[in-house]
């Protein structure tokens, strides 16, 4: 078992007297569903984004699919986004019944190319989700114009962005609303499932809250279908709130590492990751390039390190997406990143010494491959 999965127990040492003073609150407030923590949490994280409102999901798929059902995405829709992606982003888009459209991405970045967006908008597009993959933006500026001329929403997906600028602007609040995961190894990241859905507009707000309550208004009465059971509870809203906290503290953290990795790895044959133009890199995970990634994870295994690829099969290549007709050779950069990508470890309880062990090890295998 390699030393840098990462795990929760770490960060846990560091904050347990917080995280079970949180749970401890809870269960002592007598309200385990749709409670105090809940409320509080989800102002908090709107005020943190500067948008007017959140609704705490169960996870960062419901989020997806509620607020694309949320903006009024149909079954029979067109949803552009890429396959270079999270396959819950996907999976998403096929629950609300919805087409996913792919685009490719940029080489340099591994984001959305957003100059091929407009070309695959038809009658039936009705959501443009861009994905902020890895902790930091697409080029949102020609997205907004294309969204704007053609009158298509944007639900951003920042499942793997908590934190990332865009020119000074926060990932979550460049679109009509945006969808969070706090899965556990996120950078806002539950002590179990969790997620989010945030937007300035009421009409969508009042929806997503419908539609997380079995679509009810008040207790016992549905309004809207279909409806889900999709909600946040107590425990993990109050560690999130606690968490919310400390997210800049774990941001800086991320940075430092990445940094580090930058400094001692920039001479060696490895493709790191390039920060876009206007782009605050949050790394959720550090991606990087290797022509002979695979020797590279097979050499490393000697030395019980097992590292992580984001993603290994772009989704479109993936059998349960066959139907959607996507051939080998569709969308060339997703399929060739796959090829070369793998992940450095990236966590905020990784140490100094930890790291540079690390390092010692990978430059020594890169040397050798
Ligand atoms: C880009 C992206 N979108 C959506 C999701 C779905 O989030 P969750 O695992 O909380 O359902 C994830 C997390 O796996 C993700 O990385």
């Amino acid at each position: 078992m390699s030393q840098y999965v990462w795990g929760y127990l770490p960060e846990y040492e560091q904050e347990r007297d917080d995280i079970l003073d949180a749970v401890d609150s809870v269960f002592r407030s007598g309200k385990l569903v749709m409670g105090p923590s809940v409320r509080q949490f989800e102002e908090e994280f709107a005020a943190w984004h500067g948008v007017e409102h959140c609704a705490g999901v169960d996870n960062g798929t419901n989020a997806i699919v509620l607020g694309l059902r949320a903006i009024g995405v149909k079954p029979g829709d067109e949803v552009i986004t890429v396959s270079n992606t999270a396959a819950p982003t996907v999976v998403a888009i096929d629950a609300v019944g919805a087409t996913p459209v792919f685009v490719d991405v940029l080489e340099e970045n591994y984001l959305m190319d957003v100059t091929q967006v407009e070309a695959a908008i038809t009658e039936k597009t009705s959501c443009l989700l861009p994905v902020h993959l890895y902790g930091q933006c697409v080029d949102m500026a020609p997205l907004r114009a294309i969204a704007q001329k053609h009158g298509i929403p944007i639900l951003e997906d920042c499942a793997q962005s908590h934190g990332a600028r865009h020119h000074g602007e926060v990932a979550g609040s460049m679109g009509l609303a945006a969808a969070f995961s706090f899965y556990p190894t996120k950078v806002l990241g539950a002590y179990g499932d969790g997620g989010a859905t945030i937007t300035s507009d009421s009409t969508v707000d009042a929806s997503l809250r419908r539609l997380r309550y079995y679509g009810m208004e008040t207790v016992y009465h549905v309004v809207q279908t279909p409806g889900h059971n999709s909600r946040l509870d107590e425990v993990q809203a109050e560690i999130l709130r606690r968490k919310l906290r400390r997210l800049d503290a774990y941001i800086g953290r991320r940075r430092e590492i990445a940094d580090r990795y930058a400094e001692e790895l920039s001479d060696t044959e490895l493709v790191l990751p390039a920060v876009a133009a206007g782009n605050d890199h949050v790394y959720y995970v550090h991606v990087v390039r290797h022509p002979r990634r695979d020797a590279v994870l097979e050499a490393l295994k000697e030395h019980d390190v097992f590292l992580n690829i984001s993603y290994p099969w772009p989704v479109h290549r993936q059998r349960g997406f066959q139907h959607l007709g996507y051939a080998e050779g569709s969308l060339p950069v997703t399929e060739k990143l796959a090829g070369e990508i793998f992940s450095l470890p990236m966590y905020p309880s990784l140490s100094d010494a930890e790291q540079e062990k690390f390092i010692d090890v990978l430059r020594g295998v890169l040397a050798a491959v």
